[in-house]
């Protein structure tokens, strides 16, 4: 069938991207859902700093590739041995999970093998793309290429979510709560009182800082280096907020640090300020180069612990469902993340606007 999409072109245009447009937007042929995967009209799709990173070569992927990886939509067709129903609404996730791996068996601490090797591939799970341009092949982002009216995915890059859940807040909750949430439910496991911080907030740092002010863990801190990110943390519920200058001249530390920029200077910035006994939890996603600075000393004296966390070491068919009870409880409100809503030709103007680090959410809406 023909669809309109996002295809990045080339990696490391200049800025601004709005005049150099590495995304181009137009008609693609999509292929029908092969064996165990679904044909998806999708709703919504979210701006994440993945895909930026992806535009300006921080994360190296295969092009031509139709990006977006935060997005959910109506399933319009099944391949076979697919179990879920025509007209369900889904969350696409941007890790597809075989399991059967020793990362699957991991219970969300380990990515899976497969569905990691695909993604670094541009492929669907089963090694198959669905996607082309005038006869040439467009890889597949994360399994899941959501900057388009519609796509082909594996049923295991889904979770199903009630028909009452509005398409922007599905969308970001494969993502940015996904990963937010999940540093800090899943990779820090906090008891109540623990005072959270979170360092970088976006999308990302925006979900830690909701999740915790949800289940009113303890005091949650806010630190960014933009004063109005600051403001909205406060609004979406964090007790006190800082820059990163403030933050080191105040002394302020705290159990748990989520680290959620994707730069060196913020890493330290969260080791600096996690407590002894604490934990930093990382999900940034600096340059493969960035290299940041530990003394090992402080680590053995203070009993520390530093995690990594991939897809907020979650597993999504088990996490998504909570998430979406605490929003449908009204005590979520997940919507507070969406900053914008956008339209699809409007997408290289809004990389600008994620690369000046002004956007939480920019989300793009389909109306078909
Ligand atoms: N681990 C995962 O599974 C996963 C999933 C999604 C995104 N990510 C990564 O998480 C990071 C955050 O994603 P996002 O979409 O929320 O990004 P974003 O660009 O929307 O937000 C990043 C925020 O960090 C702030 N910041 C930058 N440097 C800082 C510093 N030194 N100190 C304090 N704040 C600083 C910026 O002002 C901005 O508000 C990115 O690196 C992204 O690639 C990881
Ligand atoms: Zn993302
Ligand atoms: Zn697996």
């Amino acid at each position: 069938m023909k669809i309109r999409g996002a295809v990045l072109e080339e990696i490391g245009r200049s800025r601004p991207f709005a005049e150099s447009r590495p995304l181009t937007v137009s008609e693609l042929e999509l292929d029908p859902p092969g064996e165990g995967e679904i044909l998806v009209r999708i709703e919504a799709a979210g701006l994440c700093h993945s895909d930026l990173s992806v535009v300006d070569g921080n994360r190296v992927r295969p092009v031509p590739m139709l990006l977006g990886h935060e997005a959910a939509g109506i399933v319009e067709g099944v391949g076979p041995g697919v179990d879920l129903a025509l007209g369900t609404r889904v969350v696409m996730t941007f890790l597809p999970r075989c399991g059967e791996c020793s990362g699957c068996r991991s219970n969300g601490r380990t990515p899976c093998i497969p569905g990691s090797a695909a993604n670094n591939a541009g492929t669907l799970l089963g090694g198959d793309v669905r996607l082309r341009r005038d006869g040439v092949e467009i890889k597949h982002h994360l399994g899941v290429s959501g900057f388009a009216t519609h796509t082909v995915v594996d049923r295991r890059s889904v979770v199903p979510v009630g028909a009452d859940v509005p398409p922007a807040v599905a969308a970001v909750l494969g993502c940015a709560v996904l990963t937010g949430g999940g540093a800090l439910l899943n990779a820090a496991s906090p008891t109540e009182g623990d005072t959270i911080m979170v360092v970088g907030l976006g999308g990302v740092g925006m979900a830690a800082v909701l999740t915790a002010a949800s289940l009113g863990l303890g005091d949650v801190i806010g630190v960014d280096s933009m004063p109005e990110k600051l403001e909205t943390a406060r609004e979406l519920g964090a007790t006190s907020v800082y820059t990163p200058q403030e933050l080191a001249e105040s002394g302020v530390r705290a159990q748990i640090v989520v680290e959620a920029a994707g730069n060196a200077r913020a890493f330290e910035t969260a080791l600096a300020a996690t407590a002894p006994g604490g934990t930093t939890v990382t999900v940034g996603l600096p340059s493969p180069d960035a290299r940041a600075s530990i003394s090992p000393l402080t680590l053995v004296a203070e009993a520390r612990t530093i995690v990594g966390s991939y897809l907020g070491s979650a597993v999504p068919e088990r996490d998504i469902p909570t998430y979406e009870q605490m929003w449908r409880e009204g005590r979520f409100p997940v919507e507070k993340l969406v900053s914008s809503r956008i339209t699809l030709d409007g997408i290289n103007r809004a990389m600008d606007e994620l690369a000046d680090g002004k956007a939480i959410r920019q989300v793009i809406e389909f109306d078909h």
